[in-house]
């Protein structure tokens, strides 16, 4: 299933064909392919090459790392992700490594990193939903996070999957129709608020 951007103005293809599904195909995904869209994530760009970005792996092949990592999820993002392919908790170093002083870009550099994996993902034909919905204490307990390095979100990846298998409210996230903010009110020019106007 497809939900295109509906977009004003052109824009690429992979980022028109992007969206957040909750229909996933619960098969695992091969190893190169996880290798793959890590290694997509790792050539981001990120403040004084810092690369503050950590991220915590379980594979839907290895079915009880699976059921940990999905079980650090909220509940009503479990309810859908429990059929994706493979499951990442993104975390960030906090300060930077060369002098210890905090890393205000932390949290935007495992963004941009994120957003190559999910670009990687599309070009390899499959979803990604990005969940803030996570236990973060669970996550810091369970798999021993250190003090310096913020959790901050969960990434659920794999193939689509069958919408009618979905309960209601989900088919209804699924088929619901994608929004964004017009141009003019999150683009500035000469003074905050007057709209850019192309
Ligand atoms: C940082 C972040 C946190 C999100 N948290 C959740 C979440 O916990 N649960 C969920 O179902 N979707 C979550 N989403 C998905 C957004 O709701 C979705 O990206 C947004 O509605 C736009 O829809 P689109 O991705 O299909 O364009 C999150 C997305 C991002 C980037």
């Amino acid at each position: 299933m497809e939900k295109r951007s509906d977009n004003d103005h052109p824009i690429h293809d992979l980022l028109a064909r992007r969206w957040s599904p909750v229909a996933f195909d619960p098969r695992p995904l091969p190893a190169a392919q996880i290798a793959t869209l890590l290694e997509a994530a790792r050539w981001a760009p990120s403040c004084f090459n810092e690369q503050p970005w950590r991220f915590i792996v379980a594979s839907r092949d290895d079915a009880a790392a699976f059921e940990t990592a999905l079980g650090c999820l909220v509940e009503s993002n479990q309810a859908w992700a429990k059929n994706a392919s493979l499951l990442l908790l993104t975390t960030t170093k906090k300060t930077f490594t060369k002098n210890g002083k905090p890393n205000r870009h932390a949290a935007h550099d495992v963004g941009l990193a994120v957003e190559n994996l999910v670009v990687q993902a599309t070009a390899d034909g499959l979803i990604v939903h990005q969940m803030g919905g996570i236990e973060r204490d669970a996550i810091r307990a369970t798999y021993g996070v250190p003090e310096d390095f913020d959790i901050l979100t969960g990434v659920a990846v794999g193939y689509p999957g069958d919408v009618s298998a979905l309960s209601e409210s989900l088919q209804e996230r699924q088929n619901g129709a994608r929004t964004r903010r017009p141009l003019g009110e999150i683009a500035f020019v000469g003074r905050w608020a007057d709209p850019f106007r192309p």
